[in-house]
């Protein structure tokens, strides 16, 4: 009889631990959701570990970010399985001779778009980000032309098949709206618009916007700004493999896990040294290459403004599959469809001058 008074006792009184414990991790959950992404101590951290390969810096995006602010740009949703198993898998030729050091940039020097660091604001966009990044770049590379594609058309447009728009969503969604849908052009509906929010987004978020099929300027059509991809792939994760599109197609799209320690990040080859996962990121990869100290690594472009990393751009160790960056590489090729219904304001433009 006591036996059991005891065993019940002790029952309730592990119960009770447990209670408490569940309590203390909840509450200190919420500490940190509130407390600075940025600190000190991991700065010092990063910076006093001979073999940590990167530099840390109080990064002045982020000076005025919580935890929970940054974890809000995080936007990459686990692409629903269905999905996945649709998609086709690309590899390329194991013989192909590529370069061991590589930079889109300096690839194809012509287009600006490779180059140029934007800003997601305070919206979970980097699904939509990476993916209108590259198919800008792409169609630069295989049609010589200069445009810069909305991700505002995939956020407030795609809806629910891309996921939750400024909530997070999926990177490959977004391939596969530029094949039936088509993206118009950022000229026609920019990210950042009047009647929207002022830059760099409505604090503390930028709400998902709203699907309107209009372009902002009146002498544009939002018909004949779609633009087309003819396909929507995943890349296998042999890092060869993702040289050589890139090296043949152009920048890619890639997912990864972002930790703590990713929010410091100023130059230098990232691993993952200290700090929680904090969610998973798209951005886009530019190229390759080694370290003077033999480190290989993946050069990419983020969207946090160049006041971010390296000049807004980042290098991660390359053929480790480090944060999961070369398991979910993401791309497609751009379709000539509607580009000769396309007007070409530029040009327009010049021959008026040259008319007056
Ligand atoms: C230093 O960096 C290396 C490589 O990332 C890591 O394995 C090690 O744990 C770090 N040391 C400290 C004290 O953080
Ligand atoms: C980067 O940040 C600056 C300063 O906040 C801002 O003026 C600029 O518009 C931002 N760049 C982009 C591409 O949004
Ligand atoms: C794109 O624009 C940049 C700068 O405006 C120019 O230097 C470049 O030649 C253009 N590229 C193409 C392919 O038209």
């Amino acid at each position: 009889m006591a036996g059991i008074y005891i065993t019940v006792l002790l029952l309730f009184g592990a119960m009770l631990t447990f209670q408490l414990e569940v309590h203390a991790e909840a509450s200190n959950s919420h500490l940190k959701h509130n407390s600075k992404i940025l600190q000190d101590s991991i700065v010092e951290r990063i910076n006093s570990n001979s073999t940590a390969g990167w530099r840390a810096e109080m990064n002045p995006r982020f000076s005025d970010y919580t935890v929970g602010q940054f974890k809000h740009l995080l936007g990459v949703k686990p692409t629903p399985k269905g999905v996945l198993e649709s998609t086709p898998v690309v590899t390329h030729p194991k013989d192909l001779k590529l370069p061991n050091q590589f930079d889109a940039r300096t690839a194809w020097p012509q287009c600006g778009t490779i180059g140029t660091i934007l800003d997601q604001g305070h919206c979970g966009s980097c699904w939509a980000f990476g993916a209108v990044e590259s198919l800008s770049d792409r169609f630069c590379i295989q049609f010589g032309m200069n445009i810069s594609l909305s991700a505002n058309d995939l956020l407030a447009c795609c809806g629910f098949l891309c996921g939750d728009g400024c909530d997070g969503g999926y990177p490959i969604a977004a391939w596969r709206y530029f094949r039936y849908a088509g993206v118009v052009t950022e000229e026609c509906d920019p990210y950042f618009d009047k009647t929207g929010c002022a830059h760099p987004g409505c604090e503390p978020e930028y709400p998902t916007p709203k699907c309107i099929r209009k372009c902002v300027k009146e002498n544009l059509l939002w018909r004949k700004s779609k633009h087309f991809s003819t396909s929507a792939y995943r890349i296998s994760s042999d890092p060869q493999n993702i040289m050589a599109e890139v090296y043949k197609n152009g920048p890619v799209e890639v997912s990864f896990t972002v930790y703590e320690d990713f929010a410091h990040y100023r130059s230098g080859v990232y691993k993952h040294t200290t700090g929680d996962e904090m969610g998973g990121h798209a951005v886009k990869l530019i190229g390759w290459g080694t370290s003077d100290d033999g480190e290989d690594y993946w050069l990419l472009a983020n969207q946090w403004n160049r006041s971010w990393g390296d000049d807004g751009y980042f290098k991660i160790r390359r053929g480790t599959n480090e944060c999961g960056i070369e398991a979910d590489v993401v791309a497609g090729t751009p379709s000539s469809r509607n580009l000769n219904l396309v007007p070409e304001y530029n040009e327009a433009d010049v021959s008026l001058d040259a008319s007056i």
